[in-house]
């Protein structure tokens, strides 16, 4: 099968992470669930990458395929030059304490019996890092880091705590051998607007203060955009565009983008989004994708080309590449080229809003741990 294509990819030997042509499917009786079909991305160290797009089209798949978990049906993997897809037992394991994932729901992901200190503590007893006292200073630490009070939350269990909170510990729980790269698969959706900010502020501090490198999955790409140095958008398993967040907010190339954006709300009800880019309809099974481009169903240019003929990821801008046989903006679509100004600037300004300002808000009581 015709991937998306990989021109955005950057040379190898300066990514920490690379992804290529990653295929992930799912028995469903005699049939299959194409949950990811040939996605590529790569992230360079100390990069953010945000990985965006609506529920269901295979984010999570792709960040757990990622750490062998499930294992990918076909497709490379490759992390700090090592090919993960081939490896098992300890050296998988081990690549694994350097390649973390935050998992999407924080309450969850946390064992209800045990206390706080010792979820925290797990890892490095597995690992034999340290002796006790080292491996209590170090839980003490990750707790201080991630602004909950080591004295109150050790003796604790998650369900005494608040949904953010189970976040920061979750967060605490992945830097605890010290990886350097965190998957963190939508580590806000669950939480209240104003404990979003703090919680994305609080990555944004300890990637400064660890070095660490981020994978950020998120349906919502106002958020992404605050995070991310890079953003790819994937709609129905597939890659749509992948770039510099600014060309793409300001010039959306893909027409999911462009939709994706205007859906962002806005307060200002005199603000309304081009009828062009409102999506309509679901999303496709993923047991039957559309053939050529998968977003066809719902996209307002398409036309017969777009069934017959899968589109290639291929360059637009400097850093803005696009799978679409007519983008909104660069050569090779109908002629009618960008819709640029008016719609970019809009959404652009549309996104801002939504996104606060240059760092969120909400910022005020971040560090003492007293999310709502
Ligand atoms: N273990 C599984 N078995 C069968 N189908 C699965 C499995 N895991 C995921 N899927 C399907 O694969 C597709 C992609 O799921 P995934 O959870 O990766 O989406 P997502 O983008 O993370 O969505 P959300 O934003 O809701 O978390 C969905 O159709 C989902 O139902
Ligand atoms: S390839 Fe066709 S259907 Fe797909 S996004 Fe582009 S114009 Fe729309
Ligand atoms: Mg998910």
């Amino acid at each position: 099968m015709a991937g998306t294509g990989t021109a955005h990819l950057r040379p190898e030997d300066e990514t920490l992470l690379r992804v290529q042509d990653l295929v992930v499917e799912f028995p469903a009786g005699r049939r299959k669930v194409h949950a990811v079909s040939g996605v590529s991305i790569d992230v360079r160290r100390g990069e953010t990458l945000g990985l965006v797009g609506e529920s269901g089209c295979g984010k999570s798949t792709t960040g757990k395929a990622i750490i062998q978990l499930p294992r990918p049906t076909s497709g490379s993997v490759r992390f700090e030059g090592t090919e993960l897809t081939g490896l098992s037992g300890k050296k998988l394991r081990d690549v694994r304490t350097r390649l973390q994932l935050i998992f999407q729901d924080p309450i969850s992901s946390l064992n209800p019996r045990r206390k706080v200190g010792d979820i925290l503590a797990e890892p490095l007893r597995i690992w034999r890092r340290g002796d006790r006292s080292e491996q209590l200073a170090k839980v003490r630490e990750a707790l201080d880091a991630v602004g909950l009070d080591p004295d109150v939350a050790m003796d604790k269990r998650p369900h005494q705590f608040s949904g953010g909170q189970c976040q920061r510990i979750s967060i605490a729980r992945a830097l605890m051998l010290e990886p350097e790269l965190i998957i963190c698969d939508e580590p806000v959706s669950a939480l209240d607007v104003s404990v979003q900010a703090q919680i994305l502020n609080l990555l944004d501090d300890l990637k400064e203060r660890y070095d660490l490198t981020l994978v950020f999955i998120a349906h919502d790409l106002a958020v992404v955009r605050h995070v991310s140095t890079r953003v790819a958008v994937m709609y129905l398993g597939k890659l749509c565009e992948v770039g510099d967040p600014d060309a793409i907010y300001e010039s959306p190339a893909h027409p999911y983008t462009a939709a994706l954006l205007a859906s962002i709300p806005v307060p200002d009800p005199a603000v309304r989004p081009d009828d062009e880019d409102v999506l309509g309809g679901d999303l496709p099974s993923p047991l039957d994708p559309p053939s050529g481009c998968r977003f066809r169903t719902r996209c307002p240019r398409a036309r017969e080309r777009c069934a017959a003929e899968e589109p290639e990821m291929r360059a637009v801008g400097p850093d803005q590449f696009v799978a679409c046989h007519f983008p909104l903006v660069g050569e090779g679509g109908d002629g009618a080229g960008a819709p640029a100004a008016a719609d970019g600037d809009g959404h652009a300004d549309q996104s801002a809003r939504a996104a606060g300002s240059e760092r969120a808000d909400g910022d005020g009581s971040d560090g003492d741990g007293s999310d709502a």
